[in-house]
């Protein structure tokens, strides 16, 4: 950190002393507002100012407890020195907000970016954690690139499951559609139903399954941007509460050193991510998210580049819905941190960290507790990869699924396609028990992208028919070019790219055409001859945009494509952002 001219003290330089230091009328003015509220002059002079960005809402169970928690952090700041303000931010609860929270994660961006740019902040604590909070938030902290630590909002407890037949142990959003499907199929009771809503997520905190909200966190954790551990402890434990404090304290210290963002997510970082990613048999929302935020470190990262990680590091964690466990077991195993030292000849592991050490330094006294739920590199969960990134005339920049949720069987397949332009026709004739459906049957989901939708939704876990359930059929081979919720399984090929809204193959799908999936050969095939693939794509017209005003005017105008991250085409890369002018 670099002395600037003002600084009286002597002491490094501090943004928010642009504010608050400032000899004439305008300090004058911030000082008085300060006081306003009951906070001293001697508050904010000459201490680091730290926004404590929370995305606390009534509308986002996961982050029920944010609020203490924001409590828990001021602590750690001002035993450190610093001075803590709390900032509310956009709050994006996984099930609530629609069409979906993926339409907002880029507002959430730049609202961080914008907050932490105008306000006088010298650095960030980003409370978050239900999806796609934890990149919203680290996006726009990378782009501001102020010293930033992430505060992860931490896994539900384990839930129970009691009925006549049993006691078991279930999860948030996998056993979700697990359960809908069986009770489709006649097979749980609507009372079950009802006793099982008021069960199944039975405390705040994000989804306890290896779903998008652990993903993401481990993610940040593994990408330095987060305290060593922190991602696995439970929401409601102690623990939890102490590594708020913690965080407060640390960020102090951040911006007394300068630790920046940009010193931490460096190309290595990215890496650690990748691999972290595929041990855990993690969310393919993450394929899209780590592009986006690798991109706004001015960091390249292609699909081909997971891929090859994917075909490297084992599905190592024994979670749902790869495996069989949930986050309060695999935090008692040991956490992320045993993890990361299991496959630790996968990472770099010189990478600098938000505690102020390595990613070495940070593994020393890491160790798997219970190899069940941690497993070892040669007893794998699923011989099957994490993550397959597929192509051909049907995906031509590319389209993911997770091979290790996957039914096996249905990973080498042909089928008939039946289309759906949206999920109320395919609602209807699943609902339909009449129809006759073949199981070896394509189902296809078409206008569900970034722009088609918009937001591209978690709409690519398409349900089974009925009449299929009944029979006992449990999966299919889907394909859309929408995202599939990470607490969700199933063969279901997701991202295709170009989308089908932008003219993408898909959109020249027709109900009967055959598709063929080989994963060994990360093929994706549509079995039309390139002539009546040419007459269709003359014929075919775009889909009128059915929303062309506010934000989602400007998501559909700048969005970029799932392989690209969906992030603003204007928000990419690493820039330095001008402070705002005080005057
Ligand atoms: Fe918030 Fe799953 S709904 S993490």
């Amino acid at each position: 950190m670099s002395d600037q001219p003002g600084s009286a003290t002597g002491k490094p330089f501090l943004r928010s002393q642009r504010w608050f230091a400032d000899t004439g009328m305008r300090g004058f003015a911030h000082r008085q507002r300060m006081q306003q509220q009951g906070v001293r002059r001697q508050d904010v002079i000459g201490k680091p100012v730290i926004a404590i960005v929370n995305t606390w809402s009534e509308l986002s169970p996961c982050h029920a407890h944010l609020r203490e928690r924001a409590e828990q952090v001021k602590k750690g700041v001002l035993m450190a020195g610093g001075y803590p303000l709390e900032l509310p931010a956009m709050s994006l609860g996984e099930v609530m907000v629609k069409p979906t929270t993926m339409l907002y994660r880029n507002f959430l961006a730049m609202e961080v970016e914008e907050l932490l740019r105008s306000l006088p902040c010298d650095g960030a604590v980003l409370l978050g954690g239900c999806d796609k909070t934890t990149p919203g938030l680290l996006m726009g902290a990378s782009s501001m690139d102020i010293p930033s630590i992430f505060c992860p909002a931490g896994p539900m407890l384990n839930d129970r499951y009691v009925s006549p037949s049993g006691n078991r142990t279930v999860g948030a959003g996998t056993h979700t559609r697990m359960f809908w499907d069986e009770y489709q199929a006649g097979k749980i009771s609507a009372e079950d139903m009802q006793s099982l809503e008021a069960r199944m997520t039975r405390a705040p905190g994000t989804c306890n399954t290896m779903g998008t909200a652990s993903t993401m966190t481990a993610i940040v954790e593994a990408l330095g941007m987060a305290l060593p551990g922190s991602t696995s402890i439970p929401a409601m434990d102690s623990a939890h509460r102490r590594m708020a404090t913690d965080c407060g304290e640390r960020i102090v210290h951040m911006v007394l050193q300068d630790q920046r963002p940009s010193q931490v997510l460096t190309r290595g970082a990215f890496d650690n991510a990748m691999a972290v990613q595929m041990a855990l048999g993690g969310s393919t929302n993450a394929v899209i998210h780590l592009v986006a935020m690798a991109g706004r470190a001015g960091i390249t990262i292609s699909l081909d580049d997971m891929d090859q990680m994917a075909r490297k590091v084992p599905v190592l964690a024994n979670l749902f819905p790869a495996g069989e466990r949930l986050m309060e077991d695999f935090y008692y195993a040991g956490g992320l941190p045993a993890l990361m030292k299991t496959i630790q000849d996968f990472l770099s592991l010189d990478e600098q960290t938000v505690s102020g050490k390595s990613v070495r330094e940070n593994l020393t006294n890491a160790k798997v507790l219970d190899a069940q739920t941690i497993r070892a590199l040669d007893q794998p969960v699923s011989p099957l990869a994490a993550l397959a990134v597929l192509r051909g005339n049907l995906a031509p920049d590319g389209a993911v699924i997770k091979p290790s949720a996957a039914d096996p069987k249905l990973l080498k397949h042909r089928g008939p396609a039946q289309v759906f332009n949206h999920p109320a026709e395919l609602a209807a004739a699943c609902a339909d028990e009449s129809r006759h459906w073949d199981p070896a049957t394509v189902l296809v989901l078409r206008n569900a992208g970034p722009i088609g939708a918009p937001g591209m939704p978690e709409w690519g876990n398409l349900s089974i028919p009925k009449p299929l359930l009944k029979q006992g059929v449990r999966d299919m081979l889907r394909l859309s070019d929408a995202r599939m919720s990470g607490t969700h399984y199933g063969t279901c090929v997701l991202h295709i790219a170009p989308e089908s809204a932008v003219g993408g193959p898909l959109a020249l799908v027709e109900n009967g055409d055959l598709i063929e999936i080989d994963i060994d050969r990360r093929l994706l095939q549509l079995h039309v001859d390139d002539a009546e693939l040419a007459r269709r794509r003359a014929a075919w017209q775009a889909p009128p945009p059915n929303q062309l005003r506010g934000y989602v005017r400007l998501f559909r105008e700048n969005v970029s494509q799932a392989p690209q991250g969906c992030d603003f085409k204007f928000l990419e890369g690493h820039t330095t952002i001008p402070e705002p002018d005080i005057f």
